[in-house]
């Protein structure tokens, strides 16, 4: 027998595998499926729509190793053999690459990124140069010479690509055996020899990952709402979770709005982050060094706000969906100027936010401040009594605290959404005097590698969740720092300051359990049961996810500040659960979170024993108003949308040739031809074959 009618019988064959389920071993041969493969997914906002996607039924072309951008021309102009999969090595995954491949996506069916194991030595940000640029507070009408970011470019390193549109799939592959084999398949089949291309077959790759929205926010959104049936079939939905939030002061939560003599500093911070791909988010520095420090400020300060209560409370806010045009504390603020939070805007004394504090230069910290709202003399006077507090806590540490130029706008932060709402005196603390010092910000880089969270080798995994890594005494200091601020600020007594200091045990081990496992011993004895299991051994991803579907950070923050700021409290776990205290005790019920937890294994136990927590931990909706308001189309709330799919996978296998792939193709419309017909037999007489009785034939769903 020739080649040619082998392949040919091997094609039939294939294409009859395709229908029926009796030859999947024959299928496992040919394919060679691709775990470990992270998509880009398509983002919608109220004008555009963002990410990748695939056709339907995924899109196929032949691998192609690209091997420089010199080699883009093979792809996009000379090979034979179009479409082509391009597989890059992460140091090609370049915007200039990039858009040249999306302008000639005729002929590119996708791509798939190799991600490298150690982090580039130069910096790489895919977000873009000025985030939220749009829904910060510095506007045209607020002052045009601050808009845009034309004073501090904040991510000058940014290159965009996270906001650009592609026609086809992108993927990242971890360095692995698959992608080895990927090389191998590639080597083997379809690398040019001594200048003469290839034959067939070829290898080729197939990738998945078709988005049902298209187009913007509102239109994903009419659609959802044509879905009446019984099984409504969305196409994307509102991005979302919720925020976290506790007060070193137990007030009626079940009575919103204004409360009367209640002034409230606010201490904020961000739990999200991104990246070019769906679920990998590390946001070490982004999210987690901030944080992580604000929860140990709150728990230096848990002692002292309960035997020496300063007159002011303090709130702890962590924002979630922040890095989608500040999603979390929009909509806090959205909820104070309408009566739904537990205090509403006038009650806000002043406001301390933690931005990035990771990567201090010089043991550096700088204080940003808003120059618009500092003209106003007494603002400005709040400011300036709100950085001598901060000043105040740093003395006796090895940090310095300065200001940077007084023309500087804030970098961005949830604290302008409060002075997009009114002057608010405020500040953001952070390791930046200007542009960020992340050189990997919103990128899959920002991980714990870059954060120098590691560890001696050989240590086991217990010993590394103790080990106090020189990461987390640098940000221990500056816990330290904002906890005494805190204080300070809040009316506090200076003569208590020097006793309190954040614990460089608790931050170590905050840094493991975010940037290097979840599921740990610590971990698991501070949380629920039925949280308990969705621990991970891996890095945790800061992506906000979508509406009223809590993430595992919001979860994980919820328990810790319940822990790092409540009191375990000797009562039985059903009336713990049923949230059911002393039948006297009216206050708990509309002050305190109860919540029963794991607990530890005592010695010479098996079981662990459960205990409660009292706190004054809740959640609270971090969905953007514009959802609620149903307007789309909002300039001032975030209107990102996720869109839904059914499929993401990848696979590469073996293509014979075109002509053959038409043969393929023909066997397989005239099997779906007999089927149609056959089914049309079948409907037609159905009466006669089903004795059942037929639905009527004008039934709508
Ligand atoms: C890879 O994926 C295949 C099919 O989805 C699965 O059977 C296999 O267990 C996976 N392998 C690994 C190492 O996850
Ligand atoms: C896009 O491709 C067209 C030809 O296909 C070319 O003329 C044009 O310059 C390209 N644009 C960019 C931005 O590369
Ligand atoms: C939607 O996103 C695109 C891409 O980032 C941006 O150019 C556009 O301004 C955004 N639209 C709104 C209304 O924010
Ligand atoms: C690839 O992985 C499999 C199991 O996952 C292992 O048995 C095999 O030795 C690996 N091959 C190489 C070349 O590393
Ligand atoms: C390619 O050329 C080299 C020398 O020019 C020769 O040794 C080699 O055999 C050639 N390879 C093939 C596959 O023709
Ligand atoms: C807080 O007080 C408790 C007992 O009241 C004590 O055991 C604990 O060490 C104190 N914590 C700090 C951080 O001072
Ligand atoms: C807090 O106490 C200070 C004096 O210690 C007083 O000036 C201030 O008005 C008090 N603030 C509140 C909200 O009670
Ligand atoms: C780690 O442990 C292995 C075997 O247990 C030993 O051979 C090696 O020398 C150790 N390395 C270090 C750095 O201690
Ligand atoms: C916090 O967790 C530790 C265990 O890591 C436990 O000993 C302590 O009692 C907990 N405190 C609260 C208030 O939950
Ligand atoms: C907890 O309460 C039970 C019954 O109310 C009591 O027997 C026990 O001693 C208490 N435990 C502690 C540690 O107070
Ligand atoms: C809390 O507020 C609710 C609603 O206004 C009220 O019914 C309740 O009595 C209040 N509880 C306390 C302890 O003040
Ligand atoms: C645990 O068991 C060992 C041996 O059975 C015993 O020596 C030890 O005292 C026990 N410890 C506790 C805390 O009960």
């Amino acid at each position: 027998m020739d080649l040619v009618s082998k392949k040919w019988i091997f094609n039939v064959l294939l294409s009859m595998c395709f229908i029926g389920a009796a030859c999947t071993s024959v299928e496992k041969k040919i394919y060679v499926h691709l775990n470990n493969t992270v998509p880009c997914v398509r983002l919608l906002n109220a004008t555009h729509q963002i990410g990748c996607q695939s056709s339907l039924s995924g899109d196929v072309g032949v691998l192609h190793v690209l091997e420089s951008e010199e080699n883009l021309d093979f792809v996009l102009r000379t090979g034979l053999h179009p479409p082509y999969m391009v597989i890059l090595e992460h140091r090609l995954f370049t915007r200039s690459i990039m858009m040249k491949l999306n302008n000639g996506s005729s002929r590119v069916a996708g791509v798939a990124v190799v991600a490298p194991d150690a982090n580039p030595a130069e910096g790489f940000s895919p977000h873009n140069t000025c985030p939220n640029e749009n829904t910060g507070v510095y506007s045209e009408t607020y002052d045009p010479a601050l808009a845009h970011c034309s004073t501090t470019v904040w991510n000058p390193l940014g290159n965009g690509l996270s906001y650009e549109e592609f026609d086809f799939p992108i993927f990242s592959l971890k360095d692995d055996n698959k992608t080895r084999f990927i090389r191998q398949c590639y080597f083997d089949h379809n690398r040019m020899v001594n200048g003469s291309s290839p034959q067939y077959p070829l290898c080729a790759m197939q990738l998945f990952s078709h988005m049902s929205a298209v187009t913007n926010t509102a239109t994903c959104m009419r659609r959802n709402d044509l879905n009446l049936g019984i099984t409504p079939e969305y196409v994307c939905d509102p991005l979302g979770d919720f925020n976290v939030w506790a007060t070193t002061r137990p007030l009626n939560n079940t009575a919103k709005g204004h409360k009367m003599s209640e002034s409230v500093v606010i201490a904020a911070t961000r739990l999200d982050s991104r990246s070019f791909f769906f679920n990998i988010a590390p946001g070490a520095q982004s999210a987690a060094s901030g944080f992580v420090t604000l929860l140990a400020a709150a728990h230096a300060l848990r002692n002292i706000t309960q035997e020496a209560p300063p007159n002011r409370t303090i709130l702890y806010a962590f924002f979630q969906g922040e890095t989608f045009d500040y999603i979390g504390s929009s909509r806090m603020v959205y909820d104070m100027e309408n009566g739904q939070f537990l205090v509403d805007l006038d009650n806000i004394h002043s406001v301390l936010e933690v931005g990035q504090v990771g990567m201090r230069a010089n043991s550096r910290l700088w204080l940003h401040s808003d120059p618009v709202s500092r003209r106003n003399g007494s603002i400005d006077e709040e400011v300036k009594t709100l950085v001598e507090n901060i000043r105040s806590a740093v003395m006796t540490l090895n940090v310095s605290a300065s200001e940077p130029n007084v023309s500087q706008p804030l970098p961005p932060s949830s604290f302008q959404r409060f002075l997009r709402s009114r002057p608010i005196p405020g500040v953001v603390i952070a390791d930046h005097e200007s542009s960020f010092s992340n050189r990997f910000y919103e990128s899959m880089y920002d991980n714990a590698e870059y954060m120098r969270v590691s560890y001696p080798q050989n240590m086991t995994q217990e010993e590394q969740l103790q080990f106090v890594t020189d990461t987390a005494k640098a940000l221990t200091e500056v816990a330290t720092v904002l906890a005494r601020a805190l204080y300070k600020q809040a009316g506090g007594d200076q003569s208590q300051l020097s006793g309190i200091n954040a614990d460089p045990q608790i931050v170590t081990q905050m840094l493991y359990s975010f940037l290097i496992q979840s599921n740990n011993s610590w971990l698991q004895q501070i949380v629920p049961s039925d949280l308990a299991g969705h621990l991970k051994n891996t890095a945790t991803n800061f992506y906000v996810g979508v509406m009223l579907q809590s993430s595992e950070p919001t979860h994980l923050v919820q328990h810790l500040l319940a822990n790092l700021t409540g009191n375990v409290v000797n009562v039985t776990q059903q009336d713990c659960q049923n949230q059911r205290m002393e039948e006297s005790d009216t206050v708990s019920k509309h002050t305190y979170t109860y919540t029963w937890v794991q607990g530890a294994v005592p010695p010479n136990a098996t079981e662990r024993e459960g205990y409660c927590v009292r706190s004054t931990v809740h959640l609270s909706k971090a969905v953007s108003p514009a959802f609620d308001l149903r307007e789309f189309t909002s300039t001032d709330y975030s209107t990102w949308t996720e869109s839904r799919w059914k499929t993401i996978k990848g696979r590469i296998f073996l293509v014979a040739s075109h002509e053959l792939e038409m043969v393929t193709l023909g066997v397989g419309v005239g099997v779906l031809l007999t089927s149609l017909l056959l089914t049309y037999v079948i409907s037609s007489k159905a009466d006669i074959l089903f004795s059942s009785q037929r639905e009527p034939t004008n039934a709508t769903y």
